[in-house]
């Protein structure tokens, strides 16, 4: 089976309202047929409306950066899964490094996340990914085994095929030092080989697996080109239209 081709632009916690749009109109402006799936990301308060300029729009997709595991109530300050669904989110970011980190998001935090949206008919792009020192340590495919199994493998074959994989070490995020296009095959293609293992081979083919970590216009190519990395979920570059498109454009 042919797995998707996916670029999604992270935009984090950057831009004001006018800017989004802008940003927006300026990608689609550039934008050339391509092989490939677009997801936009940015902040909650923009979703609605860039996914109103987007929805006619062939391959292009919004998503949202969070989402909480419960399905409403009193949780000031969150945002359920069907709100997102209702404004027209369709894949959701669960795992990313920034939220492990810096939001002390654990295990079982992620596993009912990514239950919650999946539920919410929304698709996950779960983010796994090891820090520096334990790729130093020489441990990081035991990292990633647990942070794949312990967060993913209790779901159904029909649920994890409608999740996405993000490979993003640490190290590499916003950093400048991206993963060799090797470094990055050799985890994209364990994982890939854990899937099998716990699925079957079918769902392990069919299933896209990103790179991120500072991939940029200039990198994507030799990084997209390797046998097991179906795209890119991009930060820093996917603020400049110019460099997201050209990431685009770089599946051969
Ligand atoms: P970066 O971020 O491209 O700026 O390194 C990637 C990410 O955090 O998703």
């Amino acid at each position: 089976m042919k797995r998707k081709k996916i670029v999604a632009g992270n935009w984090k916690m950057n831009k004001n309202f006018s800017e989004a749009l802008n940003l927006t109109s300026e990608i689609l402006n550039l934008s050339e047929k391509t092989n490939c799936i677009k997801i936009i990301i940015p902040p909650f308060p923009f979703i609605h409306a860039i996914n109103e300029i987007l929805k006619s729009k062939i391959d292009f997709y919004t998503g949202a950066q969070n989402v909480h595991d419960q399905e409403q109530g009193a949780f000031t300050g969150e945002v359920s899964a069907s709100a997102l669904s209702s404004v027209g989110a369709k894949y959701i970011l669960i795992g990313h490094s920034e939220r492990r980190i810096f939001f002390n998001e654990d295990a079982q935090f992620l596993k009912n996340k990514i239950n919650t949206a999946l539920k919410n008919q929304l698709l996950p792009i779960y983010c796994f990914g090891e820090s520096l020192l334990e790729r130093e340590s020489g441990n990081y495919l035991k990292v990633i085994e647990k942070q794949i199994s312990e967060v993913l493998f209790h779901l159904q074959e029909n649920e994890i095929l409608n999740t996405v994989l993000a490979y993003e070490p640490v190290w590499a995020i916003g950093t400048g030092k991206t993963a060799s296009p090797e470094q990055a095959q050799e985890v994209h293609q364990f994982v890939r080989s854990l899937i099998k293992n716990q699925y079957s081979i079918e769902t392990a083919e069919s299933i896209s697996i990103l790179y991120g970590g500072s991939c940029n216009a200039q990198n994507a190519k030799a990084l997209f080109s390797m046998a097991d990395i179906d795209g890119g979920l991009i930060g820093g570059a996917s603020l400049k239209a110019e460099d997201f498109n050209t990431i685009t454009n770089s599946f051969s």
